[in-house]
């Protein structure tokens, strides 16, 4: 372990309040993203700066570890082959494997020493309302608020960015999307103000 990590995973237990400023913490994050493939990683930052606006149009308080969290939802396909990662249609097979980005990305946060909500949100991205989602099968309200946010940003633009394998769509059909799955795939409640507050700004 680097002195680096060290000291982070003691700044991290110690939970100090600017934790998520100090040049360190910084230095590790962007690290830890230079793993990533490009398009993963220009994904994770647009998915960033998208889930702030939104925690704070709910009035969220810990932005900084909501923005932290969007940055490393994706950190996981980082222990992928690039191949799986733009494969149009993936095999059963494939999609368990891929779908272990979650349980992946949440370790490595958690081997990074970073605080253990960062890992539990990065863990939850992909759970939906209605049991259907992934890893846990967690329903409403057991999803972190945080990781609801996150999803809704993270398959808005997802819908709306290529990626190397998807259909670009445009913003007023991804959002049609985010309402289809309204309280079934998305909390109902953040998919009106994702539409009011972010979509409408953009
Ligand atoms: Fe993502």
């Amino acid at each position: 372990m680097t002195k680096n990590l060290q000291e982070i995973k003691l700044l991290s237990f110690f939970g100090l309040k600017n934790f998520f400023e100090i040049p360190q913490t910084q230095e590790l994050i962007s690290q830890t993203l230079a793993n990533l493939d490009e398009i993963s990683r220009e994904h994770s930052k647009r998915v960033a700066t998208t889930a702030r606006d939104f925690g704070k149009a709910v009035d969220f308080k810990n932005l900084d570890e909501l923005e932290i969290a969007a940055q490393l939802h994706d950190i996981g396909k980082s222990s992928f082959r690039e191949e799986i990662l733009i494969k149009p249609n993936l095999s059963l097979n494939e999609k368990v494997i891929f779908q272990m980005h979650s349980v992946i990305g949440a370790k490595i946060v958690e081997i990074l020493g970073l605080p253990e909500k960062i890992s539990k949100i990065v863990r939850a991205i992909h759970e939906n309302p209605d049991g259907s989602g992934y890893p846990d099968r967690l329903r409403g309200k057991e999803i972190l608020f945080e990781a609801q946010i996150i999803g809704i940003a993270d398959a808005f633009d997802a819908m709306t960015n290529d990626r190397g394998y998807n259909n670009v769509k445009p913003y007023a059909k991804a959002m049609a999307e985010l309402e289809k799955g309204s309280g079934s795939k998305f909390n109902g409640e953040l998919v009106k103000v994702f539409r009011e507050k972010i979509v409408n700004n953009f």
